[in-house]
């Protein structure tokens, strides 16, 4: 039973900060974001946008673009790691805003930068269980719930955005999303997680050691498990965290840079949006075509990562 790809939405903060306006409020510059990060801007919401705001806007441009209604869909994944409230989840909200009227089954997915990963496992699971048709998930997230403006050693690295995409069931096994894997590591707690006080807890180095092994491997495990090697592959979108991590990967990869599609500088860090918000993006931008293979690896708190190969 395989699935296919019909529609995209991405939403970004009207509001843009730059790294100048960094280097008016901390002592920081645009040379050292830049050289350590490649962040060169990020989109923050207002005081008053959710999270259920903008994975509301994604969904709508979403489901416009794939020419249906939200009765259509048949359930809502949420990939977020910063609702504003603890219940109801994000899903059930978004169904709400757009009107749902046939009781569909919404629920969120946590798993930190890795969260859209796990969002497409979850629905490569429902579909080859045969159990939903019609699937729209959605990463979305407000990481300046989690900044804190005096730590300039992770205010600098992360923005707020959402993005959807929308999946249905199909014959053919070969598009959609083709294959899924995750991971996870307990033990890695203390390189990088929120703290009771909502603030972001974070060993940058050692987060970093992690992130450019563990990439790769779900990587290379995905291409392995399908038979394929980085030539098949036409894109590889990896979790927008860094330019260094990304970089390093797709020399490990032997993924020529032309690649490797590149949001982190506009976008920042948006963890569990990342990766649908990045895909939503290119598709916006004619960077990525219809039925193309792409290679989706993440890593993040938990210590989460993985990877999923999607024919879009
Ligand atoms: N501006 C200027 N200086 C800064 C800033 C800043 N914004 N932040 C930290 N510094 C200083 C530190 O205080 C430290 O100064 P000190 O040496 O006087 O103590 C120094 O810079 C550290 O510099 P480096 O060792 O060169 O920093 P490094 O090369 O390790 O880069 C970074 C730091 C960018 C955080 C890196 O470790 C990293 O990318 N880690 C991964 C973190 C990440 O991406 N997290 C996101 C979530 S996880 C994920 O999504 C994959």
């Amino acid at each position: 039973m395989g699935n296919r790809l019909i529609g995209y939405g991405s939403y970004l903060p009207e509001r843009i900060v730059t790294n100048a306006e960094f280097e008016r409020i901390m002592d920081t510059t645009d040379e050292w974001i830049t050289t350590r990060t490649g962040i060169k801007q990020r989109h923050f919401a207002s005081a008053d946008e959710t999270v259920v705001d903008m994975a509301s806007a994604a969904a709508r441009r979403a489901l416009e673009n794939a020419g249906i209604s939200i009765d259509d869909i048949d359930l809502i994944i949420v990939a977020t790691t910063t609702p504003e409230l603890d219940f109801p989840s994000v899903g059930v909200q978004v169904a709400g805003r757009l009107g749902a009227t046939n009781n569909i089954p919404a629920f969120d997915v946590r798993g930190a930068c890795t969260g859209y990963i796990y969002a497409l496992h979850c629905a490569r699971a429902f579909f080859t269980s045969g159990i939903h048709n019609r699937i729209m998930l959605i990463g979305a997230e407000k990481m300046t719930r989690f900044v804190d403006m005096s730590d300039r050693s992770t205010a600098v690295l992360f923005g707020d955005g959402a993005g959807a995409l929308i999946f249905e069931r199909s014959t053919s096994s070969y598009s959609g999303i083709i294959d899924t894997v995750v991971m996870s590591d307990g033990g890695g707690f203390g390189c990088l997680h929120g703290t009771p006080d909502h603030r972001i807890s974070m060993n940058g180095p050692e987060t970093y050691r992690r992130a450019v092994l563990c990439m790769p491997d779900a990587a290379r495990y995905i291409m392995q498990h399908a038979g394929i090697t980085a030539e098949n592959v036409d894109w590889i979108i990896p979790h927008q965290a860094n330019l260094r991590i990304i970089t390093s990967c797709a020399e490990k990869l032997c993924f020529p840079l032309d690649k490797i599609l590149v949001t982190v500088d506009r976008h920042a860090n948006t963890s569990g949006a990342s990766g649908v918000l990045a895909l939503a993006h290119a598709f916006d931008n004619g960077i990525i075509k219809p039925g193309q293979l792409v290679l989706y690896p993440a890593f993040g708190s938990g210590l989460t990562w993985g990877a999923a190969l999607i024919r879009v």
